[in-house]
């Protein structure tokens, strides 16, 4: 079992579980979006992942995009309010009832205090608490997670020349559509990356740390090991959140 051509919604095999709102955390390229498709097949629910927002704004050419765009060609963060305000207008949405997989937000504490100040709003549904699952990997592995990366722009499948080519060299397996590689998965923009990650984010990963309801996953497994223990703690952790607050 791979991301590929796995990105759509389809109706969840036990629909009476909500898996309510999970964050999935973690350095550059360590299997965010991989591991949020993979959850977006099990459970029915929307990722949401603030990377993919901008870059569809960039796509399309708005001012939004093009402010974004400068930013993230250097591996800098954009600022908090314009994606803030970006996720507000998209947990708006109705999709995001029986759940969603944030992927990339929060990664600042202003962030983060948006996020839980949001959730805890009764007006957004679902009215679970958030979980959040840390995936850790090695910095080789990252490197060379980034620098492989293909994604096909039609269907978004996420593929890696070392970890998990295409049958045909550049080819989406899906869509026949030719592979891409982001602008930003460069060596030196990965470690401008990394350094906004360690500066800005590990203090996320520790403030749900302290809250409870968070795990940490190895991400240095191979990517069906991973999503393995992915869904091992999201189930541990939406049974226990649902017993401490007795939804
Ligand atoms: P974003 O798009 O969010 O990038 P990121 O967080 O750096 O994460 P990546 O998308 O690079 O990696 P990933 O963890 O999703 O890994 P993936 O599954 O693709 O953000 C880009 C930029 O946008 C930021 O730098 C910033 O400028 C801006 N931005 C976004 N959100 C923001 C926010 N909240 N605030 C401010 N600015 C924001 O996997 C990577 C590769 O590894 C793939 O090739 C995959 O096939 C392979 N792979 C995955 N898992 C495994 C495995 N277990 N084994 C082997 N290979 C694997």
């Amino acid at each position: 079992m791979t991301a590929n051509c796995t990105s759509q919604p389809t109706a969840p095999a036990d629909a009476s579980f909500l898996p309510g709102p999970v964050l999935l955390l973690g350095a550059p390229g360590v299997g965010k979006g991989t591991q949020a498709q993979l959850l977006v097949t099990k459970y029915g629910i929307p990722q949401i992942s603030t990377g993919d927002l901008l870059r569809a704004h960039r796509a399309r050419g708005t001012d939004l995009g093009l402010k974004a765009q400068a930013i993230m060609s250097t591996g800098q963060l954009v600022p908090d309010a314009i994606v803030n305000e970006m996720v507000l207008d998209r947990l708006r949405e109705k999709d995001v009832q029986r759940g969603y997989i944030l992927d990339g937000y929060p990664r600042t504490l202003d962030q983060a205090n948006f996020l839980d100040e949001t959730i805890a709003d009764p007006s957004f549904l679902p009215r679970l608490p958030v979980i959040a699952i840390s995936i850790v990997a090695a910095y080789d592995k990252l490197l060379q997670r980034i620098t492989g990366r293909r994604i096909c722009a039609v269907c978004k499948s996420i593929y890696n020349i070392y970890t998990n080519p295409p049958k045909v060299d550049g080819i989406c397996d899906c869509e026949a559509a030719p592979l891409s590689q982001r602008s930003d998965d460069t060596e030196p923009v990965f470690i401008e990356r990394m350094k906004h990650f360690e500066e800005q984010t590990a203090p996320v990963i520790a403030h749900y740390r302290a809250l409870g309801r968070f795990e940490e996953a190895d991400g240095d497994q191979d990517v069906d090991s991973v999503n393995a223990a992915i869904e091992t703690a999201l189930l541990h952790l939406r049974h226990q959140a649902t017993r401490e607050v007795g939804v």
